[in-house]
């Protein structure tokens, strides 16, 4: 396979993962990046040895085929809407926008110039997240009937040096987390029917801890205590919570009940940790993930935990399936229909009824088993 050339819009905290990442590639080769701030795109150019350049200069590159939009989420429709335009294919950030409306702008745009959308989360090609797809298709738990989603923390401000865009619109832990834990449910079980939630706001304003910008409060504007259900396609109900206004709690990410046992599954912020399987009511096992590609722990967190980290096996995803004629995985018709289910949330609870979910996606082709070298043809070199 050819190398893709790429570019990068969007230069804060995010963008290290992506430049790394790529950077251990050789199917994709970042040429140049853009932030609408200079100096932050002039200094990961520097960092990383590629060029900085305005954001115009870089989407009118001829040599640029896919655009990775890293962009906060209330700039992600407009930037990647400027990158159709451009002629270039878009890969982005979750959530695909802060508001639905605009999702569905950039996918209509996209399949009318005969483009690709790509976005995260791309967790679920982790192995831990692809083992427990494959246990279920295989039936170790049977039919999938039940189940249990928490997403529960203290967030943001105490770590982020810009913490403020995660209490506004596109923000807040149902549209900044829970796209991982929908998409690898959707992953799991398939599309979502319908959705009910409560919402609440913990917190009025908050106030940042972490540098530089340290004493400065955030008026908060969207919900930070969410509670819901999901009723999947295919029959399957599931409740969850998810929230930034809880200390400490006591429950697994995810775990699913069928008819013939449960299964825990792995924070799908990563792509490692082991899935836990009881048949019946048997104590719980391991599940095996060695078989599955991106599973080795390769980053130590600030806290020390070791974890699988592949952040960008979505993009490379998208430049072998645009080079082999074949869908991608982590596809914009996904995303859209996670952020349908994201949204349904704070509607249902604004409007005190279920909302029925319109979008339908197939679930992403399962990932083949094998090395990350074997899956991208020798371009990925696990770190
Ligand atoms: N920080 C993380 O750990 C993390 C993890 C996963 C996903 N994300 C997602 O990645 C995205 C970016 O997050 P971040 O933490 O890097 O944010 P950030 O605020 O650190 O960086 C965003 C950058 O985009 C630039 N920008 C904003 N609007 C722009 C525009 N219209 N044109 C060009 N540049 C523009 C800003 O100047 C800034 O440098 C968000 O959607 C977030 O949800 C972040």
């Amino acid at each position: 396979m050819g190398t893709t050339t790429i570019g990068i819009i969007g230069c804060g905290n995010i963008s290290d993962a992506y430049l790394k990442g790529a950077a251990a590639s050789q199917l994709i080769k970042v040429k140049a990046c853009a932030d609408l701030r200079p100096e932050a795109a002039q200094a990961k150019a520097r960092l990383y040895g590629i060029e900085a350049k305005s954001v115009e200069a870089l989407l009118a590159d001829p040599e640029i085929e896919i655009v990775i939009n890293l962009t906060v989420p209330a700039a992600h429709a407009s930037v990647s809407l400027q990158i159709l335009n451009a002629g270039k294919h878009v890969y982005l950030e979750k959530p695909l926008s802060a508001q639905l409306a605009d999702a569905r702008a950039v996918v209509a745009s996209a399949d009318a110039k005969g483009l690709r959308v790509g976005c995260a989360p791309d967790t679920f090609f982790g192995a831990s997240h692809q083992a427990a797809r494959h246990a279920i298709d295989g039936g170790r738990i049977g039919q999938p009937v039940g189940g249990t989603v928490a997403v529960l923390s203290h967030g943001m401000e105490h770590w982020h040096p810009n913490p403020g865009f995660f209490f506004k619109a596109g923000g807040g832990p149902i549209l900044d987390l829970g796209p991982y834990y929908i998409t690898q449910l959707v992953n799991m079980l398939g599309p979502v029917a319908r959705v009910a939630g409560v919402t609440t706001i913990g917190n009025a304003t908050r106030t940042i801890s972490s540098e530089p910008l340290k004493g400065q409060s955030i008026d908060v504007e969207v919900p930070t205590t969410v509670n819901g259900l999901l009723q999947f396609a295919s029959g399957a109900n599931l409740t969850l919570s998810a929230s930034w206004d809880v200390w400490r709690h006591q429950r697994a990410p995810i775990e699913i009940y069928g008819t013939e046992g449960s299964m825990l599954v792995p924070d799908p912020n990563f792509f490692g940790g082991t899935p836990m399987i009881s048949e019946r009511d048997a104590p719980w096992q391991p599940l095996d993930i060695s078989a599955h590609p991106f599973g080795v722990n390769n980053r130590t967190k600030g806290s020390g935990e070791a974890v699988a980290d592949y952040r960008i096996v979505g993009v490379l995803d998208m430049a072998s399936a645009i080079q082999q004629g074949r869908a991608h995985r982590a596809s914009g018709a996904l995303a859209l229909h996670v952020l349908e289910v994201l949204e349904a949330f704070e509607r249902s609870s604004n409007e005190g009824r279920h909302i029925v979910i319109e979008s339908r996606c197939e679930r992403p082709e399962a990932v083949p088993l094998g090395s990350g070298e074997e899956v991208f043809g020798a371009a990925y070199a696990v770190a």
